[in-house]
Parts: C-alpha cells; sequence; structure tokens
C-alpha cells in the first residue's frame, strides 16, 4: 500500500497531503516522498503464513474508565497474531495509532520490552482506528479496526 513516509523518521503518513512538520520527529513537509511499498496490509497479502502472522496489529478497544474519563476508552496494539520477536537483531521498534487516518500518538521500544502499546483515547467516537507496527527488518505492517 503506498503512502507519504518521512524520510527522517519513517513515520507513515495516512492521508494524502503531507503534514507541515512530521508528527514525530518534527522534519518539515518537504521530507515526505510517497512510497509505493510503504505498508504491507491484509489486504495485500494472498497466503497469511508466519512472517504476516508476526505482524500484522491486532487491535482490540476496550471501555475500561481507566483514566478517570468516564467512558473512556483504552485501545491495545500486540504485534501480532503470534507475539513477534525482541531480540536486538530484530524487534519492534515503533507502534503508530492513528484515528480516522490522523496521527494520534506513538510508543517507541527496545528489545528488553514485548511489542504491546495501549494508550486511552478519553470518551471519543472514531470511525476508524489504524495501527502501524514498524519492524526494522520486516518494514511496517497496519491494522485497522
Ligand atoms: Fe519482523
Amino acid at each position: 500500500m503506498k503512502a507519504l513516509v518521512c524520510s527522517v523518521c519513517g513515520y507513515v503518513h495516512l492521508q494524502n497531503v503531507a503534514p507541515d512538520t512530521c508528527p514525530i520527529c518534527g522534519a518539515p513537509s518537504k521530507e515526505f516522498s510517497l512510497k509505493e511499498d510503504a505498508l504491507k496490509t491484509k489486504d495485500d497479502i494472498v497466503t497469511v503464513g508466519e512472517t504476516e502472522k508476526k505482524h500484522l496489529p491486532v487491535i482490540t478497544i476496550e471501555n475500561k474508565n481507566c483514566c478517570g474519563d468516564q467512558g473512556c476508552k483504552e485501545i491495545r496494539a500486540k504485534i501480532g497474531e503470534l507475539i513477534h520477536p525482541m531480540k536486538p537483531e530484530h524487534f519492534i521498534f515503533k507502534i503508530v495509532f492513528y484515528a480516522d487516518k490522523n496521527f494520534i500518538g506513538h510508543i517507541s521500544l527496545t528489545p528488553s520490552l514485548n511489542p504491546i502499546g495501549t494508550i486511552c483515547i478519553g470518551n471519543v467516537e472514531y470511525k476508524k482506528i489504524s495501527v502501524v507496527a514498524h519492524c526494522n527488518i520486516h518494514g511496517n505492517w497496519i491494522s485497522e479496526i
């Protein structure tokens, strides 16, 4: 799947026009370029094998009232259905969250952590939540819910 990608930090933008600045590293819009293979999706894959099962984010949304904001929702992203390995030479280094294709947050990981991230979006309804997992070897993988 093609998308605009920041050449400085690798952030993948899910909209058609580059942002004024990268929401992760602050690079200006000129650092964004369209990459044909920016994201791998479930639909790009003909046969879902072990590699796909280890990279496609598994997203769950729960009403947890986790922050005291009545009705707030926790978004949890696990990478993936079979948990991705976390070794210094091969790991998930970033999980990025989007609401209705807008960046809402990211989590940076080291190999000492498990590839799971949660955020609280408060008491807000969105049509679509997207999560991109960044693997240092196998690229960027998106799931949507
Ligand atoms: Fe990987």
